[in-house]
């Protein structure tokens, strides 16, 4: 379903008569038909920016409520030509009127989307109710800004296909979204001045400093920033966390399903990947000069298109192909400068306060791509121990690798082959625990020794997934399953009503959220809908967790026993060993 869009040239007459045929609720508008109404309306739309001039669109939120949205507006120089493979460079000013109204490019990746991506994809997305005017000059609403998902190589900020704001215009916060590059381009790393790797990264930092800068402009309030991140955008939440470059720049943080903290290392550069990137656009990879050279000539969709070929193993593993890395130091600007972990052991993070969480099911989707394949299931079961470092993220070159293989195969299979008919649950727990509920288990734990943390599991089933498996039913609640309650993605669902049962999620969702947004607790005993939930914050004795399902619950303990392998093979003074990583923890 494409979202309508209502163009301000339209006259408001049409603009309200759309609204409120769209919603018996009561829309706020003006009976202004007269030419005069109009001009007024259209320059109402037009925000003078210190960076220019921009122009906006009315959209209706879920209930039909209007709000204003500026879409692909540009927050960096296009990173093309020399820029290519460097870090972000602020955006210049511009002299015309910038139309904002429709979704700006993607960054370059595979799909059909071959109209719709650009390497020209540093784009930001604003989203609000209400814009400071002369009468109202002091609006300040809390900013939330998403962060999106995707392993650092697929998916964008962009409204029409993945993150719809129509839930969260429902609630009174200013909602940002926006595009980082990805894969090759966005993340390349040599080790040397060529690339220096995470890129995508140091452009969100350039998109949280021109938040800082633009804002209030929008009537958002640069004082109060809650970054909303998950998977890859999770990850990159507790990157910015211990990054130097990041500091400041927000003040809460929402990590959904995403952790830098678990158990796979971070590299000081990638240059083995650089070279599997080069030798698949048939460039010479003998040296660098050359090497990077023919990178620079090579066009975005060449890089879009050859994604599938970079995996080792099945669809896509392993599933974070480009890691951040721990930069080299060249005087440049650094984002990561030592290991993210040893940083948390440190109490070296910003401690803002935390709300974060993992699916009942997470990565259910990367079992059963290989459970249903069966020259790969075979492949699988007969290499595990070189296979499992690859899927489940832990470092094939250490010598302590067989064996943390098999420890994992007895945790989670026992005696069992691996090809027994009751492996899914198994595997699925598996990929879950590798992929992300280790990494957020063990962020949980380092961070609430000094700040509030907020930990959820999400189980709530509703109609919609991401995953149907055996039959035509949702799996269960799988990685991205409760990303459709806040934001509105029309490839897996569309809209929910006040008709539909799953709208009770969105609506205490975007509740929840938007309270920890203003005030770094989720709770809030003022509003009826949230009037039964008592969230309490992550204590080491009571380990409290929110279970939002059917029913929304606390507990206490999550997954304790599965994770208690992972911290006995990975324990937090381990002695990492890859030539890469010359960090020892010990
Ligand atoms: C319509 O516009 C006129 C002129 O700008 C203004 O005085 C009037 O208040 C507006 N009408 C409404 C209903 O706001
Ligand atoms: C792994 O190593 C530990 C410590 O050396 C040992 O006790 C354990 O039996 C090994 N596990 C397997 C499955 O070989």
């Amino acid at each position: 379903m494409a979202m309508s869009i209502y163009r301000c040239i339209r006259s408001v007459a049409v603009i309200c008569a759309l609204a409120l045929l769209a919603s018996a609720t009561t829309v706020e508008c003006e009976d202004n038909t007269t030419a005069e109404g109009l001009d007024r309306e259209l320059s109402d739309m037009v925000l003078t920016t210190a960076l220019g001039k921009i122009r906006g669109t009315l959209l209706p939120s879920q209930a039909g409520r209007n709000f204003y949205a500026f879409r692909g507006i540009p927050y960096a120089k296009p990173p093309v030509g020399a820029l290519r493979f460097k870090p972000p460079e602020p955006v210049d000013q511009w002299f015309d009127i910038f139309d904002a109204t429709f979704d700006g490019p993607r960054c370059p990746q595979p799909g059909l989307y071959r109209d719709d991506v650009s390497e020209d994809c540093l784009r930001v997305n604003i989203y609000t109710r209400d814009l400071p005017t002369e009468k109202e000059p002091n609006v300040k609403k809390p900013v939330i800004v998403f962060i999106h998902p995707g392993g650092f190589y697929a998916l964008s900020g962009q409204s029409k296909n993945f993150a719809g704001p129509q839930y969260f215009m429902d609630r009174n916060i200013l909602l940002v979204t926006f595009n980082y590059r990805l894969g090759s381009l966005g993340f390349l790393s040599t080790g040397t001045e060529d690339a220096l790797g995470n890129m995508g990264l140091k452009d969100q930092v350039m998109l949280l400093r021109w938040v800082k800068l633009h804002i209030s402009r929008f009537g958002g309030d640069p004082n109060s920033v809650t970054l909303l991140g998950y998977g890859a955008g999770a990850i990159s939440i507790t990157l910015h966390m211990v990054s130097p470059m990041s500091r400041n720049l927000f003040h809460r943080v929402i990590v959904m399903s995403g952790s830098v903290t678990g158990q796979w290392p971070l590299p000081m550069e990638q240059l083995d990947l650089a070279t599997r990137q080069a030798a698949l656009l048939h460039c010479t990879t003998e040296n660098l000069a050359d090497m990077m050279s023919c990178l620079n000539s090579k066009h975005y969709l060449e890089y879009a298109n050859s994604l599938p070929h970079m995996f080792e193993f099945g669809r896509n593993n392993p599933l974070i192909l480009w890691k951040p890395v721990i930069e080299p130091d060249y005087g440049q600007e650094r984002f990561i400068t030592e290991d993210p972990v040893w940083s948390y052991q440190n109490g070296n993070f910003m401690k803002v306060p935390i709300l974060t969480g993992v699916t009942k099911d997470e990565f259910a989707g990367q079992a059963i791509s290989i459970l249903e394949n069966p020259r790969l299931l075979q492949t699988f079961a007969h290499n595990f121990e070189q296979i499992a470092p690859i899927c489940f993220l832990y470092n094939a070159d250490s010598p302590r690798s067989p064996n943390i293989s098999m420890e994992l195969k007895n945790a989670y299979f026992g005696q069992e082959s691996l090809e027994y008919a009751g492996a899914l649950q198994p595997l699925v727990e598996l990929f879950s625990d590798a992929l992300t509920g280790f990494g957020v288990h063990r962020f949980v734990h380092l961070a609430a020794r000094s700040t509030k943390v907020f930990y959820y599991r999400f189980s709530y089933q509703g109609q919609r997934s991401h995953i149907y498996y055996p039959t035509n039913k949702p799996f269960g609640v799988v990685h991205h399953d409760d990303l459709m309650y806040l934001f509105v993605e029309p490839s897996v669902s569309r809209m929910f009503t006040e008709d539909d049962e799953e709208f009770k999620i969105v609506d205490k969702l975007t509740r929840m959220f938007t309270a920890f947004a203003y005030k770094g607790d989720p709770n809030k005993q003022s509003d009826g809908k949230l009037r039964d939930i008592r969230w309490r914050a992550f204590s080491f004795k009571r380990q409290h967790y929110l279970d939002i399902g059917e029913d929304i619950v606390l507990r206490e303990g999550l997954n304790l026993p599965r994770y208690e392998v992972w911290k006995r093979l990975f324990p937090l003074n381990w002695k990492r060993q890859s030539k890469h990583d010359l960090l020892d923890y010990v």
